[in-house]
């Protein structure tokens, strides 16, 4: 794949990873693999905004070759310490050693803890500018989105925001352009990737959201780190993020369950009958089976979850668990549930969901429902009652 041309003067020079499937270790599963976006500048002076994951630093250099000698290089701009952006710069700055790298103060201490050179580094706070003739690059600190050295570059003759990870997606496709591929999977996997990485840094996102509308600047493009390039509507990738850092949700529940016998089953389809026939959206999910990070990505804009296991040695099925992890982890806002569950003796499961689930800031809403061994009809109907009691709860 060659360099992409994106405006008079900058170009795309990444690379496109197909095959990854699971990205930071194991944690995050990429079904479509993902990009690594370095963006050069030519004016007057030459930047490289970003670099590549490491293993595709000779694809990056060859992109930049194409459009110039990489040795001309003037300055790198390293937005952000972590590997899959800054593998590449110890290649670039070997053809162009004398290079100034841009970066924050923990960007500086981060990027001699992970390389250990002393480049010829240059700290910068936001709103300090760096002229390359014609084009001015302004800077922004954007602490924890999502690591303490993260930093966006802003481009203010061409108002085009190179925001690294954030607005970012791990789509993996040989497009560049939001024009260019289907809208649902695009905002879907933007989903997913705010759900995983940015969640627990919402209360940050939204502040910062603020602070951008606040300086009325005008962004025409954004050209995150991964995945594609908003350039049709750029509108549309602020007001997601607007809404899923504010918490807001589409109403709807997601019943999350594991069963070892279907006894845990069974109950969790009648509560869906049940939350159904209060007319509320609902959506029936099996952690066991189920990719974790996209239950993660649905949990983001759902209202209510209501989670069910089994008891297993006085505890709850290992998917569940790992769901629970993650509730507790990355802290969704405005979220309400409830527990459930069958068990054979000492039936911990339920409660133990429930309070897991108030440690991650859920409200809990009703208490939890647990039935010994198979639900025979009473119970069913029961556990009918309790989904429906759940549907009435949130049209409150
Ligand atoms: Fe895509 Fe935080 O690195």
């Amino acid at each position: 794949m060659k360099a992409v041309k994106i405006i008079d003067g900058l170009y795309w020079v990444g690379a496109v990873d197909y095959d990854v499937r699971l990205f930071h270790g194991f944690h995050l599963t990429t079904p479509r693999g993902t990009t690594y976006n370095a963006y050069l500048i030519i004016d007057d002076r030459i930047a490289l905004v970003d670099t590549v994951y490491g293993p595709f630093a000779g694809e990056m250099i060859e992109k930049i070759r194409e459009v110039i000698d990489p040795k001309k290089i003037d300055y790198v701009i390293a937005n952000h310490v972590e590997t899959d952006h800054s593998g590449a710069i110890k290649d670039i700055l070997k053809y162009c050693p004398r290079a100034k790298v841009f970066c924050t103060q923990r960007g500086q201490e981060g990027l001699f803890k992970h390389y250990f050179e002393n480049w010829n580094f240059q700290t910068v706070k936001t709103g300090e500018t760096l002229s390359l003739g014609k084009k001015t690059l302004q800077f922004f600190e954007a602490p924890y989105l999502h690591w303490p050295d993260s930093m966006f570059t802003y481009i203010q003759e061409d108002a085009v925001l190179l925001p690294n990870d954030a607005f970012g997606q791990h789509y993996g496709t040989s497009e560049r352009f939001d024009d260019e591929v289907p809208e649902y999977v695009l905002m879907s996997e933007a989903q997913k990737y705010y759900a995983n990485i940015l969640t627990p840094f919402s209360v940050l996102v939204a502040k910062k959201l603020q602070e951008i509308k606040e300086m009325n600047l005008p962004i025409k493009i954004i050209a995150p780190s991964h995945g594609i390039i908003w350039r049709k509507n750029p509108q549309k990738i602020i007001t997601a993020y607007q809404q899923w850092a504010n918490g807001q949700n589409d109403g709807s529940v997601l019943v999350i369950y594991d069963s070892m016998w279907k006894s845990t089953e069974s109950i969790a389809r009648q509560i869906l009958e049940g939350i159904l026939s209060e007319n509320i959206p609902v959506k029936l999910i099996r952690s066991a089976v189920t990719d974790r990070c996209e239950v993660v990505k649905d949990i983001l804009t759902a209202r209510a979850l209501v989670i069910g296991s089994s008891t297993v040695n006085r505890g709850v099925l290992p998917s569940v668990s790992s769901i629970l992890d993650e509730l507790e982890g990355l802290r969704f806002r405005n979220k309400v549930g409830t527990a459930f569950g069958s068990y054979g003796w000492s039936g911990e499961g339920p409660g133990l969901i429930a309070e897991r689930m108030k440690k991650a800031g859920l409200e809990i809403i009703a208490e939890p429902l647990k039935i010994k061994w198979v639900p025979d009809e009473p119970e069913l109907k029961a556990s009918y009652q309790f989904g429906q009691k759940i549907g009435q709860l949130l049209k409150k």
